[in-house]
């Protein structure tokens, strides 16, 4: 496995761009952000996924600046939800481009889109701005539905660039990536190794795995990419964060990718995008 893969960069609507795989902090200890930063930037890494609402974003500024790559490496947070609001989210880009030690930020997303709250319109728009400024490089959601995503380009003449989603092999959101895809959207997937559970272990993951002489992980995130989608994997593992970043350099076969249909049941990790209110 070569130590060093630098991911290929994906060009966006906006004209912006964005590394193909992004390193996902949500779930990294405090004690685990720094080396884990470190691995990931070695690794090959170069946009590194946080949010406002992880409370590490002070931590994982840390862990970028003292990195001799520093200038090299994109950051990606969100708006929390209790910022909703034109204003309010102004003040909380701000807030976290000082926590990040950063007067610039590569990527923001509107974390979800809390529909029950019904200001992600107007969160929107300040993000606008906030793009419009120069504050902001590339502007997104997360965990947005169509509908909401209707809504917004309704509302305000814009689709966003990235819609960060639930997405992995026992929940594949076709619809959704689907939707995206005819809209410009590009789909980020969280949770993209469904937390490391038992589908690293189906027979379907593992024939592949023992075809490509890969891990079942990397096969995983491989299936991501082949299908467009970007996925944000975090690990505090060294070894892990290695493998998971070396997967530029392989293929699954359609057949290969078919096989893995029948994971897909429909499995949610996290809250429903209806109902969630933070
Ligand atoms: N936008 C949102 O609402 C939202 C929600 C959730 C997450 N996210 C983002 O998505 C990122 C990833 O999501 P996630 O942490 O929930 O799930 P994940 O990346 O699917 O899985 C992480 C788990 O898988 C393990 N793992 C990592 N690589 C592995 C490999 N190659 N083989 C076997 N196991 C492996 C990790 O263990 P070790 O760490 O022990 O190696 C960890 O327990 C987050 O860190 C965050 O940045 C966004």
């Amino acid at each position: 496995m070569s130590s060093m893969v630098r991911h290929p960069m994906v060009t966006l609507s906006s004209g912006t761009q964005v590394p193909m795989t992004s390193f996902g902090t949500s779930q990294l200890r405090p004690d685990e952000v720094r080396p884990a930063i470190a691995a990931a930037v070695a690794a090959g890494y170069r946009l590194v996924d946080t949010a406002a609402s992880y409370r590490n974003e002070i931590s994982v500024g840390e862990a970028i600046q003292a990195l001799p790559e520093a200038d090299e490496v994109m950051v990606s947070t969100k708006i929390r939800g209790p910022a909703h609001g034109y204003d309010s989210t102004i003040r909380a880009a701000h807030e976290s481009m000082e926590r990040l030690q950063r007067q610039h930020l590569d990527v923001l997303l509107i974390h979800w889109p809390l529909p029950t709250v019904d200001r992600y319109v107007d969160t929107w728009r300040a993000l606008q701005t906030l793009r419009d400024e120069g504050l902001v490089s590339t502007i997104g959601v997360s965990n947005f539905l169509p509908e909401h995503l209707q809504r917004l380009y309704e509302e305000t003449g814009e689709w966003p660039a990235l819609n960060q989603i639930e997405c992995h092999l026992q929940n594949w959101r076709r619809e959704e990536v689907a939707f995206h895809a005819s809209t410009g959207i590009r789909t980020q997937a969280w949770s993209p190794l469904a937390k490391g559970g038992d589908v690293l272990e189906h027979e379907a993951v593992l024939a592949a795995a023992r075809r490509t002489g890969r891990t079942p992980g990397q096969v995983v995130l491989r299936w991501h990419v082949q299908r467009g989608v970007l996925p944000v994997p975090k690990s505090a593992t060294p070894s892990r964060i290695a493998e998971n970043a070396a997967i530029t350099d392989f293929e699954l076969t359609d057949s290969e990718m078919t096989s893995f249909e029948v994971l897909d049941v429909g499995i949610w990790l996290g809250p429903d995008p209806r109902t969630h209110v933070e």
